[in-house]
């Protein structure tokens, strides 16, 4: 969840007098200082994801330690010559869904003066905001919340947490690597990127078009059905772990098309209907700062507990969530999960879809820049939203899906692969033990650890509107899950995130009316940066937080050596 992500650090205000190209020119903190809160949420991930894929080093046969962690753009740039200029000549798959975000300045054009009212934006928009001019290839940054949130943060989670640090550094990095992979393809721009978690720009504002002015350009990390945000993708979670995702030697998978391709693999041999049949879901369901946001997801962690009291033990064994502790690496042990923004897209989908389960949405007002690309009942599952109904269909339809697979296994339609990974053995184990457990296995074709043969199941499947079944869909549950999978690989590539961000500014720009210069005012202005700067600035206040993303983008260290040298005194 963003918010989790940054929250604690978000609480430690600083304020700076004077900006240098060290933010914290004082700060002196040691190295490998023991901070509470930096373990508590390592305990939280890291030791339930290193215990998980140890066993994966011997099928992992052509990687080493380092593998996921360094050079990470390598695994996305083309291999040749051939094949970069293939890359230079593809057009993003979601040019149509740029143009349709930026409708609003068709007309009008997009002004200095937009831009310069969307940069006001900050005491309203709720995160940290950067405006960004990119002039003759160079990239200018200016940190419009320096002084006011304390900008970069301290890294409150400790050394070894880069992702502390907060999503500027990491939203400079996806510009940099955009201009890097497309060399003299982004025309000058200038604009703005707030990095809360929730999208700020209300549609409400703008219905009218002819009569209103048109809104303030703003790019955050979302897109809504009630919002204008132009959504742009959160390089905290693109180029970065993901929650301590890990690899099989312990170390965290940096960048997703590194785990896109550990999950993809982890789970290439084991079967959807090997797979628990349950609905999980875990995350946060309680946010300090922000009290309403969860509430849905409480809605549907409090279904359990409901159906228990109603006596409702066997339709309350086929959900799972919040325990036991199940880090997101593994959620595919489970054949569905279960997916609930909170006023904001929740940055895992991807990685629960890739593995290869069944994805089941609550119904979503956010997204992302490619999940538009998926339809409900094509590539995802689809539930009502409304807190009324949550519970009693998630239950219905995955009763309903569970007897699709049970009927599928019966009728020879779906075998078992025999391969399970040792955590979802070990819990299908505990599984049937438990008789209210085991009533779920029953039927729903799992037969991975069961001893003697599987009962003989052929139930009638339920049929609901519009000819298709209760999940929404003519489609089978693994056949919408195979379609999920292929779409996350096929269209959400790193590669597609960078052409995605390239033709966004290149639309962008068509609709600048003006020339584009570097911004100053007694605000502070842009700072044209250089990857060492970058990096020095994730090395603040822990050298090794800088070490850990030099490794993971070596080209950082030469990146805009064209920048005209910074004046020390500003
Ligand atoms: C999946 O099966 C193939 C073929 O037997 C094998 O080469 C590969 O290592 C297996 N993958 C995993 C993750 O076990
Ligand atoms: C990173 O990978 C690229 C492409 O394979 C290679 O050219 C480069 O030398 C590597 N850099 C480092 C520091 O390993
Ligand atoms: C961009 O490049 C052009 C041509 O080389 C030059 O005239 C112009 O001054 C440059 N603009 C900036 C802001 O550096
Ligand atoms: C039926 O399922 C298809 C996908 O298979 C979907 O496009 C369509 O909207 C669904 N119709 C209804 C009435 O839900």
């Amino acid at each position: 969840m963003p918010a989790n992500l940054i929250g604690g650090a978000l609480l430690m205000l600083f304020i700076f007098k004077v900006v240098t190209t060290n933010p914290f020119p004082s700060m002196t903190t040691p190295e490998g200082r023991d901070d509470p809160l930096e373990r508590a949420w390592r305990s939280s991930f890291v030791d339930v994801s290193r215990r998980s894929h140890a066993y994966l080093r011997g099928a992992l046969w052509d990687k080493h330690s380092g593998s996921f962690t360094k050079n990470v753009s390598a695994t996305y740039d083309p291999a040749d010559e051939v094949a970069a200029q293939q890359l230079l000549a593809e057009q993003s798959r979601y040019l149509d869904l740029i143009r349709h975000d930026l409708q609003p300045w068709k007309d009008t054009g997009i002004t200095k003066d937009m831009v310069e009212a969307a940069s006001m934006l900050y005491d309203k928009c709720d995160g940290d905001m950067i405006r960004v001019q990119i002039i003759n290839g160079s990239l200018w940054v200016h940190h419009i919340t320096e002084r006011l949130e304390g900008g970069w943060y301290p890294a409150s989670l400790g050394p070894g947490n880069a992702a502390a640090k907060g999503r500027v550094p990491y939203a400079i990095l996806a510009f940099m690597d955009t201009l890097r992979t497309f060399p003299g393809q982004v025309p000058d721009v200038d604009l703005v990127l707030h990095t809360a978690d929730f999208p700020c720009v209300s549609r409400s504002s703008w219905v009218g078009a002819a009569a209103r002015p048109p809104p303030r350009p703003l790019l955050s990390f979302q897109g809504g059905r009630h919002h204008l945000d132009l959504p742009f993708p959160d390089a905290t979670y693109w180029g970065h772990e993901h929650q301590y995702l890990q690899d099989p030697w312990g170390a965290p998978v940096q960048g997703w098309a590194n785990q896109a391709e550990l999950l993809v693999r982890k789970y290439e041999n084991v079967s959807l209907l090997d797979r628990i049949p349950q609905a999980q879901w875990r995350g946060r369901t309680k946010d300090e700062r922000y009290p309403g946001r969860d509430h849905l997801r409480r809605v549907f962690v409090g279904c359990m507990d409901e159906l228990k009291a109603a006596g409702r033990g066997e339709d309350a064994a086929l959900l799972n969530v919040l325990s036991p502790a199940l880090a997101l690496q593994d959620s595919c042990d489970y054949r569905y999960n279960v997916y609930i923004e909170s006023r904001a897209y929740a940055s895992n989908l991807k990685q629960k879809v890739v593995c290869g389960s069944l994805l089941v949405a609550l119904r979503t007002n956010f997204w992302e820049f490619f999940s538009r690309g998926m339809r409900p009942g094509g590539e995802f599952v689809e539930l009502s939203s409304d807190p009324n109904a949550v519970c009693e269909q998630v239950v219905a339809v995955t009763r309903d899906m569970n007897a699709a697979f049970g009927a599928a296994y019966a009728s020879g339609q779906l075998a078992s692969s025999g391969e399970t990974t040792p955590l979802l053995a070990r819990q299908l184990k505990k599984m049937r033990r438990d008789k209210r457990l085991a009533s779920v296995l029953e039927g729903s074709g799992v037969t991975a650890g069961a001893r003697g043969p599987a009962p003989e199941v052929g139930l009638p499947l339920a049929s609901g509107s519009g000819g298709n079944f209760s999940w929404g869909s003519s489609l089978m549950p693994w056949e919408i899950a195979a379609n999920g999978q292929r779409f996350i690989l096929e269209n959400v590539r790193m590669q597609d995130v960078l052409l995605y961000i390239r033709d966004l500014l290149r639309a962008y720009s068509t609709l600048q009316r003006f020339q584009v210069a570097p911004s100053g005012n007694l605000e502070g202005r842009s700072v044209c940066y250089s990857g060492r700067l970058l990096l020095e600035q994730f090395g603040t206040p822990y050298a090794t937080d800088a070490k850990t993303v030099e490794a993971a983008y070596p080209w950082l260290r030469t990146f805009g050596a064209g920048c005209p040298e910074v004046e020390g005194d500003r």
